[in-house]
Formats: structure tokens, sequence, C-alpha cells
């Protein structure tokens, strides 16, 4: 992005990423419904929620160059739909929720590669697998791993290209609670050191409400809510989204049980 273009798009207040308006239809169901969020800030945390089946993972793929045809995303104001594929992947680095498949390629091989087609030194994949915890695997195979480990690995293939927008779906998904912590903190220090504008799919409302700067709530493909963690993720937002009960203290969500639920929500 040239300097002018980012000075101007500051000063604009254009600055960050702008999603939407996106459509998405999946045969007669309208998966995302004129979706729009955003302004996403660069050097922020933005976590993406919402029940299973919502649309958090069709975003992701739409905002990542998956459906081009989709809608709209912009980047300081340039519109991202008009780069060429090669070029969106420079901007943005995608974390698929799906594990990585058990390949026999080396950890560390892989991670080379990925460093090579994005211009960045391979010096930087051993401290990365260090920092994640993986300094002992960069020469097995990928299909050598755990579960949680390959995710690891995932992660790793996303954050080693230094995009402009990194987009992560569901990393937590497979670790345990100190990996949990390791990755978002990781993930928070990156995003606020290279200014990248970071999308996060969770889960775990606590870790969202804890690790998060901004909160995106989706419900059957409509933006339900958006803003700091505190103002979005309410007892109000839990019943009206997950169908539970639930207090959020200083200490996190605590669900206390379920709640009734209109009839045909469940399957949202
Ligand atoms: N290829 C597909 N064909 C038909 N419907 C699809 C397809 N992919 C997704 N859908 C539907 O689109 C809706 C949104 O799916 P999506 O994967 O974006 O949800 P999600 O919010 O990521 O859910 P989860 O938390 O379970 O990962 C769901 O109802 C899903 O069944
Ligand atoms: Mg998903």
């Amino acid at each position: 992005m040239p300097t002018r273009m980012l000075t101007d798009s500051v000063a604009s207040g254009q600055e960050g990423l702008t999603i939407g308006p996106v459509t998405v239809r999946r045969g007669r169901k309208v998966v995302l419904d004129e979706v729009r969020c955003g302004p996403l800030r660069p050097g922020e945390v933005a976590g993406l929620l919402g029940p299973n089946g919502s649309g958090k993972s069709t975003l992701l793929r739409m905002v990542a160059g998956l459906l081009p045809a989709a809608g709209r995303a912009e980047l300081d104001g340039l519109d991202l739909s008009g780069l060429s594929a090669a070029r969106r992947g420079v901007f943005c680095a995608y974390m698929p929720q799906a594990p990585l498949p058990q390949l026999m390629l080396g950890v560390g091989e892989m991670l080379e590669a990925a460093a090579r087609v994005a211009g960045v030194p391979a010096a930087r994949v051993a401290d990365l697998l260090g920092r994640l915890g993986l300094e002992n695997f960069a020469r097995r195979p990928v299909g050598a791993l755990s579960g949680g480990q390959r995710q690891l690995v995932a992660l790793a293939l996303a954050l080693i290209r230094e995009p402009r927008i990194l987009l992560l779906d569901e990393p937590l998904s497979a670790l345990d609670l100190r990996h949990q912590l390791r990755v978002m903190e990781i993930v928070a220090r990156e995003t606020r050191m290279r200014g990248m504008v970071t999308i996060i799919v969770l889960h775990d409302l606590t870790m969202a409400l804890r690790h998060t700067d901004h909160v995106v709530l989706l419900k059957g493909g409509r933006v339900f809510g958006e803003g700091v963690p505190e103002d979005v993720i309410t007892r109000d937002s839990l019943s009206a989204l997950w169908g539970v009960c639930a207090r959020v203290t200083t200490d996190g969500v605590i669900v206390d049980g379920l709640a009734d639920m209109p009839a045909g929500e469940e399957s949202d």
C-alpha cells in the first residue's frame, strides 16, 4: 500500500477493514444476508462469534477471496475484490477451520516454503516455531503430529506470511488451556506489532471477552451486534444467540443452563 493512500485513508477515517454488503446463497438458503461490519482497525483483534451455522466461516472465506462474487471488503478504502487472486493472497492469510491433512512433508520444510512464497526471510521460521512451542517438531512430518500440534502448524503457516489481514477460523478448537492462552497472546502481539487486522472465530466467550478488542456477533447470517466485547457479550446476547442463561462477570462468562429458544431458531 503506497504511503500516500494510507495517509489519505487515515485522514478520511477509512483506515482498517470494512466488510460488506455481503450476501451468500446456498441453494434456496440465504447464508449471509447483507452483512456489513467494521471498520476493523489495524493492530486490533476482532472476534467473530455466533452459533453453529450462523455464517462465520462463510464470511471469513469471503474476506479471504474464496467467494469473490459475494460482496465487498475494503482495506484502507482499497476494494480487495479488484485484486488478482495472487495479490489478495499477499494481503490476506487464512487459516481454515478444517484440520491440516496428515501430509508426509516436514513441518520446517512446509513453513520455509510458505515464507519463500511470501518473501519473508526463512530465518523467521525457527523463531516462530519456538514461540509456538514447536521447536522440536521442525523435522517431523506433519502427519506424525497430534491434532493440537497440527493446529499450531496451521496457525504458523498463516503467521509466517506476515499478512495485512489475518483470518483465523477456530484456531483454538484442538488446543489445551496453556496453548490456547499462548496462541491468543502471540496473535495479539503479532497483530499489534505488524499493524495487522486480525479476525478470529471463537466459541469460547470468556476468551473473546478477555482477549479481543472488538466483537462481531452473527445470528442466522445477519449481524446481531458489533462493538467492544463488554458491550456486545451480554446476558441478553447469550440468551438470544446461543439459547443459554448466563452471567457475564469480571471473571468471564458463566453458563447456568439452557434458555428457551423460539421454535426453528436452533438450526441457524
Ligand atoms: N457448501 C455448502 N453448501 C450448502 N450449504 C452450506 C455450505 N457451506 C455452508 N453451508 C451452510 O451455510 C451456513 C453457514 O455455514 P458456516 O460454515 O459459515 O457456519 P459457521 O458459523 O462457521 O458454523 P460453525 O460454528 O459450525 O463452524 C450453514 O447453515 C451451512 O449449513
Ligand atoms: Mg465455521
